[in-house]
């Protein structure tokens, strides 16, 4: 009996301690010790020993017991030592590793030239106006001296909400002349960017929304050489010192005189070349005195007061600054394009 408790023992603690997750250590406890368990085997032969015999061997495998039970606590302990230290290992931070980059927009490349324009006209005063792009043709044409044949009125042209042709979407951001005047007073110094609407077909230099910049200035004593002076000043911001511009006379009813602000070509010089399809100029914006009959209908008196006013196409601008070839791109908002900017 002795042997068979020493054989156990050996067999016993050489298993627990080869045993490798803790549902086969519970196993081997079953195995061991359990009510059908080996050791309890052992035990059942006790009755064939004699009387001096059996405290002895009741001892020993109180002893085996013990041994077994405390094999298999050390092995638990070993083994969810190693489990925690795996997991510790597997879920640990590398804190010296570089952060995972997240990808963070950007403005628009047309909205970084518009608030380049903001900006240079904030530094000389003036006001940036914001106005509706749903119009009364009133505001959008009549006001500003637009009679009822012109046709920039026709169907075909613009997009109108009702059939008098009272509504419509602002063809231009000229209303906001007519906006300003009445809502302000004098003197008046503004710009006022906005989206404008006519029926074109989108192509690489037409889209039936586009945006505008209005400006305008009214005081007392103004003439076309603060229009000259000021234009000339924002072009060499935009296009750099000693950028030559030329005011060719042009005809808008709203102004009087009127004229176009071409600059030489950047790219040529002037020679001509593709940029500027051969001219040596490129047309900036359209400018003029605000007509007399545009003040009077306004409420300002053309006598005492005078003004100048432009309109220019900010796509146009961004593409000439950006080297953009196709005002598609603008709108289509391409990540592939923008990430570019
Ligand atoms: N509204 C004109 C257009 O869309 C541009 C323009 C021309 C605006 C002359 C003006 C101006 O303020 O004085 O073509």
């Amino acid at each position: 009996m002795k042997e068979l408790m020493q054989s156990l023992r050996e067999a016993s603690i050489k298993a627990i301690n080869e045993s490798d997750n803790p549902e086969s250590i519970e196993a081997l406890r079953v195995k061991y010790l359990g009510k059908k368990g080996e050791l309890t085997a052992i035990l059942r032969q006790m009755g064939k020993l004699t009387p001096e015999e059996r405290p002895v061997m009741g001892q020993l495998a109180n002893q085996l017991r013990e041994e077994i039970e405390q094999a298999i606590d050390l092995r638990k302990t070993i083994l969810s030592k190693a489990i925690l230290e795996k997991q510790l290992e597997s879920e640990a931070v590398d804190v010296t590793l570089p952060g995972r980059e997240q990808p963070v927009g950007h403005k628009h490349p047309m909205y970084n030239v518009l608030d380049q324009i903001k900006d240079i006209f904030i530094g000389m005063g003036f006001e940036i106006v914001d106005g509706p792009e749903v119009e009364l043709a009133d505001y959008n044409f009549t006001k500003l001296n637009i009679d009822e044949g012109h046709p920039s009125r026709d169907w075909t042209d613009t997009f109108y909400f009702t059939e008098d042709g009272r509504i419509l979407l602002r063809t231009q951001t000229s209303p906001m002349q007519v906006h300003a005047m009445e809502t302000r007073s004098l003197p008046i110094r503004m710009i006022a960017p906005g989206r404008v609407y006519r029926k074109d077909e989108v192509d690489a230099t037409h889209s039936p929304m586009f945006h505008q910049i209005e400006g305008m200035v009214i005081d007392k004593g103004v003439t076309m050489a603060d229009l000259k002076a000021t234009l000339n000043l924002v072009v060499e911001k935009i296009y750099g010192k000693g950028t030559v511009t030329r005011f060719r006379p042009h005809h808008f009813p709203f102004t009087e005189p009127s004229c176009e602000l071409d600059i030489q070509c950047h790219k040529c010089g002037g020679k001509g070349c593709p940029t500027c399809k051969g001219e040596g100029w490129i047309e900036v914006l359209g400018a003029g005195m605000v007509h007399p009959k545009v003040l009077s209908g306004c409420g300002i008196d053309p006598d005492v007061y005078s003004g100048w006013a432009f309109g220019m196409g900010l796509e146009r601008l961004a593409m000439g600054e950006y080297k953009i070839t196709d005002l598609r791109l603008i709108f289509e908002n391409d990540v592939r394009f923008l990430e570019q900017f």
